[in-house]
């Protein structure tokens, strides 16, 4: 694993496995379905490895124990739409308590620049620890945008959980969100003409709905 306290690259093989089986364009859409969440499900077991945890006393059918129980602050889901909604059943089923907020964000092919055209966020995100869902990072525009949302709805505390990054979208969000960690399977070589990441997996919405 390579990690600074800013960005987690999560190179376990089970990660390596499934994200080779989703840059390969001839994976179909059911197969890219499922590799994205088993994906983001090992993510976000990184992601959330700092959870804070207290003690507390159970019956065990043969003793009285001290268990550990996650503590304090709870998880708020916050997909990108469209391509981040394919990584949410993911981080629920190991968070099945998470509260869920949409950010719709989309690229405008000519600029490049994030256009946000949807927001419906929960109420209490300055009580909860907010996992942004966006599983490209290219320019890190959109998910930089897509962060300042979460904040400006209250989040103190934001994680941004990606599939495949890019140098300039690290850098963009830590430019604009210092504080944000970022966990992702991997950081490719860079951006085409078009600002789409290489090696990357071509547009992961399409390449998740099958719409092209
Ligand atoms: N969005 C995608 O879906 N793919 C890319 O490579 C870049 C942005």
């Amino acid at each position: 694993m390579i990690e600074t306290h800013r960005l987690t690259v999560v190179e376990h093989p089970l990660v390596q496995h499934k994200l080779s089986y989703l840059r390969d364009k001839e994976t179909p859409t059911v197969h890219f379905r499922k590799l994205a969440n088993e994906i983001t499900l090992l993510l976000t077991y990184e992601a959330t490895k700092d959870l804070p945890t207290e003690d507390y006393e159970i019956e065990t059918p043969l003793e009285e124990m001290t268990a550990q129980r996650i503590s304090g602050k709870k998880v708020a889901v916050c997909p990108v739409l469209r391509a981040g909604v394919g990584m949410l059943d993911g981080v629920l089923s190991l968070v099945s308590s998470a509260r869920v907020g949409f950010i719709g964000m989309y690229r405008d092919e000519e600029t490049l620049e994030p256009v946000q055209y949807y927001s419906k966020l929960p109420a209490d995100l300055a009580d909860r620890d907010a996992i942004v869902l966006d599983p490209m990072l290219a320019t890190g525009h959109s998910s930089a945008a897509a962060i300042d949302a979460v904040k400006e709805a209250g989040a103190q505390s934001v994680t941004l959980v990606c599939i495949v990054a890019a140098p300039p979208g690290v850098e963009h969000v830590h430019e604009q969100h210092p504080d944000v960690h970022i966990v992702c399977a991997a950081v490719d070589r860079g951006l085409d003409e078009r600002g789409y990441i290489v090696p990357g997996l071509g547009d992961a919405g399409d390449r998740l709905y099958g719409t092209k």
